[in-house]
């Protein structure tokens, strides 16, 4: 295998900094895996400087809050103008993708969320990798810290209770859950890497 490192890009939005925490959970469990890096991209400004950043990516985790139970619109905006890369002969193909999100109720309707991230994702040509993590919380002596406790498999998703700052919220348990989704998508990309090498 080459030396260079699998690039996890996070590329995300947060509006008052909860779903940031929810981000740098992610790059932490992706830079943890040797071999890999990551880079925090964040999407208020659509610079020359991310597009570079995401072009140079062997993956890029997708996030951003549910707000009116899809993403954020500075996420859309995100979306809709990354035609570029798109209309570029699809020149995101084949990296790998995931997503997170992250909302003030339990549901919150964030599932909705994944899905427009994934189809955003398969529009691209690009590969979604999910959460390999039996669903937390769920029995009677579960715990709220079980790891994926609110049992997504789509991506990760973390609850941010309305009042607490991002000091303080999302909770460690979702920020685990995150870090986890980090990990797992930098091996997903190492072994992609290594089998387009062998190919
Ligand atoms: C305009 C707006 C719409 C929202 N819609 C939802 C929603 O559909 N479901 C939900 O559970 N929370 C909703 N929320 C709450 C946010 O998802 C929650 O506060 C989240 O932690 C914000 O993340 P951020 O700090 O990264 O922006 C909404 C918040 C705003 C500002």
């Amino acid at each position: 295998m080459s030396n260079n490192p699998a690039r996890i890009a996070i590329a995300f939005h947060s509006g008052y900094g909860h779903t940031a925490r929810q981000a740098e959970a992610v790059a932490a469990g992706a830079a943890s895996v040797p071999g890999a890096v990551a880079d925090l991209v964040p999407l208020d400004e659509l610079t020359e400087d991310v597009w570079a950043r995401l072009a140079a990516a062997d993956a890029i985790v997708f996030g951003a809050p549910t707000y009116m139970g899809s993403p954020s619109w500075v996420f859309k905006r995100f979306a809709e103008e990354s035609v570029r890369a798109w209309a570029d002969n699809l020149a995101w193909r084949d990296k790998i993708a995931a997503g997170f999100t992250n909302s003030k109720a339990m549901s919150g309707d964030k599932l909705n969320s994944l899905v427009d991230l994934a189809v955003f994702a398969a529009q691209h040509g690009m590969i979604w990798v999910g959460l390999d993590i039996y669903p937390g919380w769920a029995e009677s002596t579960a715990s709220i810290e079980d790891l994926n406790r609110l049992g997504s498999w789509l991506g990760a998703m973390a609850q941010s209770d309305a009042d607490l700052s991002a000091e303080k919220a999302p909770p460690a348990t979702d920020l685990r859950t995150a870090e986890a989704l980090g990990v797992r998508v930098a091996v997903v990309t190492l072994r992609h890497l290594r089998g387009a090498l062998a190919a």
